[in-house]
């Protein structure tokens, strides 16, 4: 496994390997969810490159830019043991040299849900993913269906930038109790990380009232608000039943439908969706 830091060298390298390339963008402190996309990327590709950069324009003033955590070393054990070719470490100089001033925005998909709690962090997503988009010109592109709007932003720029790139969306790892895999679980005390299936019981409890044949939108939002109240320690944020394209609630639901809700534990905002079937 080879790894860089410049980007005149990660040019130098990308031409030299065997397509089709698949890439993982990330921003390190991998977890299984990470490897997991760099598994199917192997599967789907001869050759895999993975970035590791904590972009600092997707994160909002008082957002945990400076204390998002970082193991680079321990990162580049995994990633070497779960057979990546390339890993890619660029800094934020290169990224954003003096005098920045380019930004990719893509615009109705990125304003409901998170887009309305974090007021740029999309512009801040896109441009990046553009910037690694050319920089690695990768075939395939592999994302997380964990952050479902996210997904929903990246096909919709790649469609609308016209970028040669597949898109895979990889579905979400779960802890054995349903807690979705997060860099951000890591905060969690016991008692939180204990109270944080709380995410998982609402998706499944507004699954199973589908199920049922309940299909009002506002009641399958009911449902999962409901099951997060009888948890104490969650504080809930937003839920939403929506299109899972377009991300625009719905009042008739039905097959395909994205759940999706952020909830805090104490000071831990954690995301997670599942999608109605
Ligand atoms: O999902 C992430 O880790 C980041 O948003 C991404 C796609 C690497 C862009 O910084």
């Amino acid at each position: 496994m080879k790894v860089v830091e410049s980007l005149e060298v990660l040019w130098q390298t990308r031409k030299g390997l065997p397509g089709p390339v698949g890439f993982v963008p990330t921003m390190g402190y991998l977890h299984q969810g990470h490897l997991q996309l760099v598994r199917q990327a192997k599967k789907q590709s001869a050759s895999v490159v993975v970035s590791i950069f904590v972009n600092p324009t997707q994160f909002g003033p008082g957002e945990d830019l400076a204390s998002y955590p970082r193991d680079l070393s321990r990162d580049l054990t995994l990633l070497k043991t779960t057979g990546a070719d390339l890993v890619w470490t660029p800094t934020s100089e290169e990224m954003y040299p003096e005098g920045f001033q380019t930004w990719v925005e893509t615009t109705q998909v990125t304003q409901p849900l998170e887009g309305s709690y974090r007021p740029g962090h999309f512009r801040g997503v896109t441009t990046i993913v553009a910037k690694l988009f050319n920089a690695v010109q990768p075939d395939l592109a592999f994302f997380g269906q964990k952050d479902a709007q996210q997904a929903a932003v990246i096909q919709q720029m790649t469609r609308d930038l016209s970028y040669p790139i597949k898109i895979v969306i990889v579905p979400t790892m779960r802890e054995g109790d349903g807690l979705a895999l997060s860099s951000r679980n890591i905060y969690l005390n016991q008692e939180q990380r204990a109270a944080a299936t709380v995410l998982y019981r609402a998706l499944r409890a507004a699954e199973s009232a589908y199920l049922d044949g309940e299909r009002s939108g506002a009641a399958l939002r009911s449902v999962m608000i409901e099951t997060i109240k009888t948890e104490p320690l969650a504080e809930v944020q937003y839920v939403s039943c929506a299109d899972r394209v377009s991300l625009q609630e719905l009042d008739r639901v039905t097959d395909g439908a994205l759940l999706s809700m952020v909830v805090y534990l104490g000071k831990t905002r954690l995301i997670d969706n599942w999608i109605l079937e």
